[in-house]
């Protein structure tokens, strides 16, 4: 069977029952419930036990699963020291791929192979994990890390800015984290699947992922969105920019995705959060360029904004500078990735798939004095 020279468009590489993407009737949805619902009415915690355990806790599981997490956000001296000795211009992407192998040696898997263990582990301390990272080497500062905040979102928040969030920050995050946390085979949670069925260990597969999302045609495109959108100071001139991208065949970042072909379904939902965000902000500039952007795209490209490009805007307006927008990502999907590894390992076969070989035909070896 011959492919097409690009990426796997359209071959089904295994059975999930995680998530669907792009379904008729059915954009996106975790566990058969529609992300739509599950943004309005979960909270992020709720969302990660779903796709860990495959239904939504109720209320005293809820409560005993955050107070677990919790109590697991501190983070083992030697990482501290070990964060410490990273240089303050590392990449966080890269502090938190680092940082999650370091741990590995710290707290390996060892024989008994508890995942859902080490998912709630790195869960609940990869934040920490990054800010200690920042604030040692941006503030010189050596971050106390505590277990105030309840949720996720709130303990970012606090850690990254010192004080008690906004509530409306809080809930922006919270939700940007529901939107971010499953996508099927997307290619960090294929990477980690690859690294899974080889019986490697959760931490392989974690910093694995960590690897693909960094790129900018995946994860990373939040990042750089932001800072396209930053060239510019008016809508004007954002669409005279674009159009001239688009005129240099330039990919926009923030537009397109290869499974969706009409629209995201998550972009709305963070664009509603982007405004909201503005609104508060008294400053609706970033987001009429944005919606310029988006509206250009459309017209001239027929090209739709995902999830990316409203988070930039919202996280901007949370304060979360840039470079942090991609470990958010992470923080997030660490949930994905690990109830796939858990799937993957339930069931697993080693993929192995073939190439079409397109190199030279077999020729007589050459003896070194002949070449
Ligand atoms: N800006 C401009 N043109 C784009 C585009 C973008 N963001 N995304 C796709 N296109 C165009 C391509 O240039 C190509 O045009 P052509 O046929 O005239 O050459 C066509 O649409 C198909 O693009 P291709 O990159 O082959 O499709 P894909 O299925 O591989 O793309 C993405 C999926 C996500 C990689 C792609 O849309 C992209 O690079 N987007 C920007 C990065 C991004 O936002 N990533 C986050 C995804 S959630």
């Amino acid at each position: 069977m011959a492919f097409k020279a690009t990426g796997l468009d359209d071959v089904v590489a295994g059975q999930t029952a995680i998530a669907t993407v792009g379904k008729a009737g059915a954009g996106l949805t975790y566990r058969g419930y529609a992300i739509e619902d599950l943004a309005e009415q979960s909270t992020f915690e709720e969302v990660a036990y779903l796709l860990l355990y495959g239904v939504l806790p109720n209320a005293y599981q809820l409560r005993s699963y955050q107070e677990a997490l919790r109590r697991l956000r501190d983070l083992p001296p030697p990482l501290k020291t070990m964060l410490e000795q990273l240089p303050g211009d590392t990449h966080p992407m890269d502090v938190l791929r680092t940082g999650c192998s370091a741990l590995a040696t710290l707290e390996p898997e060892g024989p008994k192979r508890d995942a859902v263990a080490i998912a709630r582990r790195l869960f609940a301390c990869l934040s920490a994990m990054l800010l200690y990272w920042y604030h040692f080497h941006q503030g010189n500062t050596r971050l106390t890390i505590d277990a105030d905040e309840e949720t996720g979102a709130g303990h970012f928040l606090q850690l990254l800015h010192g004080v008690k969030p906004p509530e409306l920050h809080r809930k922006m995050l919270d939700t940007a984290l529901v939107l971010y946390a499953e996508h099927e085979f997307n290619a960090s949670t294929f990477t980690a699947r690859v690294i899974s069925s080889t019986l490697s260990d959760f931490y392989s597969a974690v910093t694995g992922a960590i690897g693909a999302l960094r790129g900018p045609l995946h994860g990373g495109a939040n990042e750089e969105a932001m800072a396209l959108m930053s060239q510019f100071a008016t809508p004007d001139e954002a669409e005279a920019g674009i159009l001239q991208r688009l005129a240099d065949k330039e990919k926009i970042m923030g537009f397109g995705h290869r499974v969706y072909k009409i629209r995201d379904p998550r972009s709305p939902i963070i664009k509603r959060w982007a405004r909201q965000l503005s609104e508060a902000a008294g400053d609706g500039r970033l987001y009429a360029i944005a919606e310029r952007i988006e509206a250009v795209m459309w017209r001239e490209k027929r090209l739709f904004p995902n999830l990316d490009f409203y988070s930039a805007v919202a996280f901007h307006w949370a304060g979360i500078p840039t470079s942090l927008f991609t470990p958010l990502f992470v923080f997030s999907r660490i949930t994905g990735w690990a109830a796939h590894i858990i799937e993957q390992r339930a069931d697993n076969r080693l993929i192995r798939p073939l190439a079409e070989y397109t190199g030279p035909p077999p020729r007589p070896y050459p003896p070194l004095a002949e070449r």
